[in-house]
C-alpha cells in the first residue's frame, strides 16, 4: 500500500471523514503522508478515492510509524475517549524519545492534560489539538486550536499552518497555550456553537409560527440577513437547509426532519466545567436544556393534549415589525452567548494559568470554524485593545450596540412569550445581560434566607468590617 520512498513527513492514524480529509489537506500542501486505520480497508478507500494524493498507506502499525521521518509527527483523528489512550499505549512502544503524538479529535481536556503529563514521562510530545470546520473544513482548511508545550507545536508547526483556514486576520491557528488549553477552547467554541444553532432554532420557530412564514420564505429573509452585521456562517448554513428539497416529495427537507436533537457531549462538558468555575454560562446551558428537552418526543405530544398555550395572534405593529425585532435580537443574543463563551476561556486561563489570548482566539476562529461570524472582528479588536477586559458586554465596541438593538430583543420576547412561543436563549441570554448591568441584584434576600434556615451567614452593607455575621430572624 505504501506508495513513497522517502520516509513520510507526517503520520494519520484514523481515516475515518475527519482524518481522511486532513490527511488529505496535508497532501496537497506538499508534505509526504503515512496513513493508518486499525480497518486497511478504510486505508484502500481512501487511496482508490484521490489517486492523485500520494497517501502512503501502512496495514500495520509498526510499518506505519517506521515510515515515518524523526522526530516522528504522528495525529490521532479518533473517537474521544478510551480509544485515544488505547492508541498511545500502542504507540509508546514503537516511537522514539522527542516524537510528537497529536490528538485531534474533541477530547476532554482534563485527558489532555494527564496524556501530556504521561507522554513526558516517556520522552514524548503531546499535543491537544482542537480542529474545528467539519469535514469541508479539514480538507480544505480548518480552524486549528493547539494546545502543549511550546516546543512541540514548533515542531509541527509548518504543517498545521500549512493547512489552516486563511481569513482577511491572518491564519486561523495559534499556539493556544499548554497542557488541555487547545481542547479547552474547541470545547467552548462547541459550547457557543450550540447556543448559535439554538438561537437560529428559536428565531425560526418565532417567525414561522408568529408570522406564518414559509421554510423557503425565511431562507430569502435570513439570506438578506446574511448580508449584514449577522453574517456567519451557521446563518448561511441555515439559508442552504432552508433552500434544500426533499428529491422525493419536492417539499423542504427541513419539514420533513423530525424535531429531536442529538449530541455529542462537548455542549455538556462546556456547562459542566463552567459550574465547576463558578462562571454563567446561561446561553449554552439553555441551548442544552433545548436539545434535551426535544429529545422527549413522546411526553410533548401527550403533553400539548393537557397544556393548552395562548392562540397565536399578532398585532399589526407585530406583524410589521417583528422580522427586524428579530435580527436585532439575534445579533444581540449572539454577542452574549460569545461573551459568556469567552469569560468561561479566560476564567480557565486564570486557573490554570494558560495566558491564552482571548484576542487571538476570536481572530483564529474568524475562519475555517463552525463559529466563524462578523462579529468576530469587533469581538478580536475589543479583546485587543483591553486584554484584560472582565466581559465583552461592557467593551466599548459592544456596550452602546446592545443598548441600542436591547429594545427590539425585549419586544421580540414579548411577543413570543404572548405567543407561548419558547425561546429559552433568548431569554436566558437577555436575563444574564440584565442581571449583569445590575448593580442591585435580590440575593440580599438569598443570603437572609440562608441565614435564616441554616445560619449560614451574611455580610451587612453598613458594616463592611464586621465580616460574617448572624441573626436569629425566625423570632
Ligand atoms: C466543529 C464541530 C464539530 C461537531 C461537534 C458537535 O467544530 O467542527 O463543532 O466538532 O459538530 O461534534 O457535535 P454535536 O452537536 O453532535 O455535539
Amino acid at each position: 500500500m505504501g506508495t513513497q520512498t522517502k520516509p513520510a513527513q507526517f503520520g494519520v492514524v484514523g481515516m475515518g471523514v475527519m482524518g481522511a480529509s486532513l490527511a488529505l489537506n496535508i497532501a496537497d500542501h506538499g508534505f509526504r503522508v503515512a496513513v493508518w486505520d486499525r480497518h486497511p480497508e478504510n486505508i484502500t478507500k481512501v487511496q482508490q478515492q484521490n489517486p492523485k494524493q500520494a497517501l502512503a498507506g501502512f496495514p500495520e502499525l509498526e510499518a506505519f510509524v517506521a515510515g515515518l521521518e524523526r522526530p516522528r509527527r504522528v495525529l490521532l483523528m479518533i473517537t474521544a475517549g478510551a480509544p485515544v489512550d488505547q492508541m498511545m499505549e500502542r504507540l509508546f512502544p514503537l516511537l522514539s524519545p522527542g516524537d510528537v503524538i497529536m490528538d485531534a479529535g474533541n477530547s476532554w481536556y482534563l485527558d489532555t492534560r494527564r496524556r501530556e503529563a504521561l507522554c513526558k514521562e516517556k520522552g514524548f510530545h503531546f499535543l491537544g489539538i482542537g480542529v474545528s470546520g467539519g469535514e469541508e473544513g479539514a480538507r480544505n482548511g480548518p480552524s486549528i486550536m493547539p494546545g502543549g508545550p511550546k516546543d512541540a507545536y514548533a515542531l509541527v508547526q509548518p504543517v498545521l499552518e500549512a493547512i489552516a483556514a486563511r481569513s482577511e486576520e491572518g491564519l486561523c491557528v495559534t499556539h493556544v497555550g499548554p497542557e488541555g488549553a487547545g481542547h479547552f477552547v474547541k470545547m467552548v467554541h462547541n459550547g457557543i456553537e450550540y447556543a448559535d444553532m439554538q438561537l437560529l432554532a428559536e428565531t425560526y420557530d418565532v417567525l414561522r409560527r408568529g408570522l406564518g412564514l414559509e421554510t423557503a420564505q425565511l431562507g430569502d429573509l435570513f439570506s438578506k440577513w446574511n448580508e449584514g452585521i449577522a453574517e456567519s456562517f451557521l446563518l448561511e448554513t441555515t439559508i442552504k437547509v432552508m433552500r434544500k428539497r426533499d428529491p422525493e416529495t419536492g417539499k423542504p427537507l427541513l419539514d420533513l426532519v423530525l424535531d429531536k436533537a442529538g449530541q455529542k457531549g462537548t455542549g455538556k462538558w462546556t456547562v459542566q466545567v463552567a459550574l465547576d468555575l463558578g462562571v454563567p454560562v446561561p446561553s449554552i446551558a439553555s441551548a442544552l436544556d433545548a436539545r434535551n428537552l426535544s429529545a422527549h418526543k413522546d411526553e410533548r405530544v401527550a403533553a400539548s393534549k393537557k397544556l393548552h398555550g395562548p392562540t397565536v395572534s399578532l398585532s399589526s405593529e407585530e406583524q410589521k415589525e417583528l422580522a427586524q425585532w428579530a435580527h436585532d435580537a439575534l445579533y444581540a443574543a449572539r454577542v452574549v452567548t460569545y461573551a459568556q463563551g469567552m469569560r468561561l476561556i479566560q476564567a480557565a486561563s486564570d486557573e490554570y494559568k494558560w495566558g491564552v489570548s482571548l484576542a487571538e482566539m476570536a481572530r483564529i476562529w474568524r475562519g475555517g470554524c463552525i463559529i466563524r461570524a462578523k462579529l468576530l472582528t469587533p469581538l478580536r479588536e475589543a479583546f485587543q485593545q483591553q486584554p484584560t477586559l472582565p466581559n465583552l458586554l461592557v467593551s466599548e465596541a459592544f456596550a452602546p450596540v446592545l443598548e441600542k438593538l436591547a429594545p427590539s430583543w425585549r419586544k421580540f420576547l414579548g411577543t413570543a412569550t404572548k405567543a407561548g412561543i419558547p425561546v429559552p436563549v433568548f431569554s436566558s441570554s437577555l436575563a444574564y445581560m440584565d442581571s449583569y448591568r445590575s448593580p442591585e441584584l435580590p440575593q440580599n434576600l438569598t443570603q437572609a434566607q440562608r441565614d435564616a434556615f441554616g445560619a449560614h451567614t451574611y455580610q451587612r452593607r453598613d458594616k463592611p468590617d464586621a465580616g460574617f455575621v448572624h441573626s436569629d430572624w425566625l423570632k
